[in-house]
């Protein structure tokens, strides 16, 4: 193991928290790393919440204002985990300050909030590397190689889904997720940015959509404290919830694919159901994030009554090898975190991007853009750049 990279963490809610976990194990699973992360610095808005994180996980030091992050000349490289609406002022910020970038989707509000981001990234040479973390998972790395060599055919068809109950319960609080201003889009930022992020992953890019979207919980009880991850509230004053719960998006893909993109933050009885099933000329795969070391393969000549099998991922796929020696053993979410943890670390060590990248944070908030005037408009839309 090489020379340490200061490393700091800005916002210490769930993903704070993740991140965190993440560089501590990154040596475990990758000891070829030439750079060690060490845990230099943790800032929170929350009195105490800073201070309470570097008790758990050793940081040196402890903040309030994420400024006195980008003024340390001992960290090196940053983790962005605060809400949407800092995306852009906090990434700007660090980039200019010459620190490296590890930054959550959906990378602010909008896409021009990404691109700042993006261009602050290439203007001052930092590395840049995004939690897009279901591309990570081997078996989406597997049906990624299945389908470049051609062994579905020529992709026809896809369903890409994303379903959860994080938003269903009807005290779910008011937090920064649901207002414009600090949250920006609901479920398009939240959950249909992995959908768009895993479509061009395995597919390609998105050439024209056109999609509908709902609020289903219009009124939520305003948080009587500070909040983290999901929080609940009873009692407090209602509020206006001012994004979309649910989306449904017709996809046309550039290279002729059509696809559908199903995204719903309030879906009672769906816990983390996200996944696709991909249809081509010869042959389809399918993924379930919950069983997330299964791939579905139907591969062969027959064309109709073609069997379906069952792909254990194992050491030949993606980054399972470093996690386990043999085909089968679970992963989990926090295994994805911490390929992309390696993937940012490696790009800072050898100077060229590894992983899903400010560029595809671009990518993704435009079609999240384009997602929101289709609704608006009802027309099908060109997501552009
Ligand atoms: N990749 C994924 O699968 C995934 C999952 C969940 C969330 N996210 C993304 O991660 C980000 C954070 O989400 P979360 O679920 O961890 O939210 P969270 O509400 O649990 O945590 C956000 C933290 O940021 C802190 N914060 C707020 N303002 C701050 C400021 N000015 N300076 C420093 N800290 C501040 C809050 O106090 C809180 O501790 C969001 O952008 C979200 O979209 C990604």
């Amino acid at each position: 193991m090489g020379s340490t990279l200061g490393v700091a963490v800005v916002g210490f809610g769930w993903m704070g928290r993740v991140h965190t976990q993440a560089y501590a194990r990154v040596p475990h699973h990758f000891p070829d790393l030439s750079v060690r992360p060490e845990l230099i610095a943790v800032a929170d808005e929350v009195p105490g919440r800073a201070e309470e994180a570097a008790a758990q996980y050793g940081f040196a030091t402890a903040a309030r204002d994420w400024r006195e992050i980008a003024a340390d000349p001992r960290v090196q490289a940053v983790s962005v985990a605060a809400p949407n609406f800092l995306h852009r002022e906090i990434g700007v910020a660090m980039a200019e300050a010459g620190k490296h970038l590890w930054i959550e989707k959906p990378v602010g509000l909008t896409a021009d909030d990404a691109r700042a981001v993006a261009g602050a990234v290439a203007k001052t040479g930092v590395q840049g590397t995004v939690g897009f973390n279901y591309r990570n998972a081997p078996a989406v790395a597997a049906a990624r190689e299945l389908i470049a060599a051609g062994e579905i055919g020529t992709v026809t068809h896809v369903r890409i889904r994303l379903f959860s109950d994080y938003a269903a319960h009807p005290e779910g609080a008011l937090t920064w997720r649901y207002e414009r201003e600090r949250g920006g889009s609901g479920v398009l930022g939240d959950l249909a940015s992995h959908g768009v992020d895993l479509a061009r992953f395995l597919l390609g890019e998105i050439a024209s959509l056109t999609a509908d979207t709902a609020v289903f919980l219009p009124e939520r009880a305003r948080p009587t404290g500070a909040t983290a991850g999901h929080t609940r509230s009873t009692g407090g004053e209602l509020g206006p919830v001012e994004n979309e719960d649910y989306v449904s998006c017709l996809l046309r893909f550039a290279s002729g694919a059509r696809g559908v993109l199903e995204a719903c933050r309030v879906s009672v009885g769906e816990q983390n159901n996200y996944g696709f099933e991909i249809h081509g000329t010869k042959g389809a795969v399918s993924w379930d994030f919950r069983r997330m070391g299964e791939l579905g393969v139907s591969r062969g000549t027959s064309f109709q009554d073609q069997p379906v099998s069952t792909l254990y991922v194992g050491p030949g796929h993606g980054e399972y090898a470093a996690f386990q020696p043999g085909s089968a053993n679970s992963m989990g979410y926090d295994d994805l975190k911490v390929i992309e943890a390696h993937n940012f670390l490696r790009s800072i060590a050898e100077g060229t991007p590894y992983g899903a990248t400010l560029e595809d944070a671009v990518h993704s908030a435009t079609a999240l853009d384009a997602m929101a005037r289709s609704a608006e408009h009802g027309t099908w839309v060109s997501p552009g750049n």
